[in-house]
């Protein structure tokens, strides 16, 4: 499977971008990196460590879009870190950023991969995504899908009370998303919430005794001792990797498709995702919706995968 990671690294995305390096059904035809998590000089610069840690500095990173369509930049340092990868110390990476924008690589990708081989994999919010499709709307007839990390609907928000992250940065990209005509699935909060960074996982991470191990387990501790503080519960979701996983094996993941709406006009509630899960209204499906996760199954895929990574 062809695949397009888009993404501002951030902890999870970290994980879910070596997760897909350690996967060979999966091949990565590029990582664009947007705004979100952290400003995008820092996305940029993050992804490109991630990709050398996995002994890929092969691999092509372009820079998108430093700010959502039509809203102020909000980024997320008191759950990332300053850095936005925070409980890892890379080494500022050798490998060049690509030239050219995030979304013309990625219309230019869709156009020349066959019909139907491309998957997009967004994993911020989804402004590339979404300048992408303004560009060439016919883009979405030939993609595979596109799945994404996003949202919540009985877990509705972790940035507002009724807003997730990536769709509250930039709703109006997520808007341009759900309304592409591509297959669209969502891994939201009521997905990701499953999936925890307990110790016992942590520790796993760690026992793989490689330079990826410590890194994920670096990582994903930062994660777990925020959630930890803030919350008082043990483990943090990681989010990104689901989606991922869900590729993988999404015999893991269960869900229904759905008719999906993002709240665009309302300062309260802007960004929720208004899913139409008991089938309320007459309006079309448009995504397919996961609500559970398998997380033991998430955790093994996970560390086995992320065993094959180099030692070096
Ligand atoms: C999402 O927001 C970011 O903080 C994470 O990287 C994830 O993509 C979770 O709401
Ligand atoms: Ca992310």
């Amino acid at each position: 499977m062809k695949v397009v990671i888009d993404t501002d690294p951030g902890q999870d995305d970290a994980v879910a971008i070596l997760l897909a390096l350690a996967s060979p059904e999966l091949e990565v035809l590029g990582v664009t990196c947007v705004a979100g998590n952290v400003p995008l000089d820092l996305t940029t610069l993050n992804a490109r460590k991630i990709c050398e840690l996995a002994g890929r500095a092969d691999m092509r990173v372009f820079a998108g879009a430093d700010r959502p369509l039509a809203r102020d930049l909000v980024t997320a340092e008191n759950v990332h870190g300053k850095s936005g990868l925070d409980g890892a110390d890379l080494p500022a990476p050798k490998m060049p950023l690509q030239p050219g924008h995030a979304a013309d690589f990625i219309v230019e990708t869709v156009r020349r991969e066959a019909e139907g081989a491309v998957t997009l994999c967004p994993l911020g919010p989804l402004t590339n995504i979404a300048l992408a499709l303004r560009q060439a709307p016919e883009i979405a007839g030939r993609l595979a899908g596109i799945v994404l990390m996003g949202g919540g609907y009985f877990e509705q928000g972790n940035v507002t009370p009724s807003a997730e992250f990536n769709i509250y940065v930039d709703p109006e990209a997520a808007d341009i998303v759900l309304k592409c005509g591509a297959p669209v699935t969502i891994l939201p909060l009521d997905c990701t919430h499953g999936a925890l960074t307990t110790r016992a996982r942590v520790t796993a991470f760690r026992a793989l005794g490689t330079p990826v191990g410590d890194a994920v387990a670096g990582l994903t501790d930062f994660f777990e001792r925020h959630d930890r503080v803030k919350y008082g519960i043990e483990g943090a979701p990681l989010h990104d990797p689901c989606v991922i996983a869900y590729l993988l094996r999404p015999g893991l993941f269960s869900g229904r498709h759905v008719n999906v709406e993002i709240e665009l006009a309302s300062p309260l509630t802007r960004g929720a995702t208004v899913v139409d899960w008991w089938g309320v209204t007459d309006r079309k499906a448009n995504a397919t919706f996961i609500r559970d996760v398998d997380a033991a199954g998430f955790y093994a895929l996970l560390t086995e995968r992320l065993a094959r990574l180099p030692a070096r």
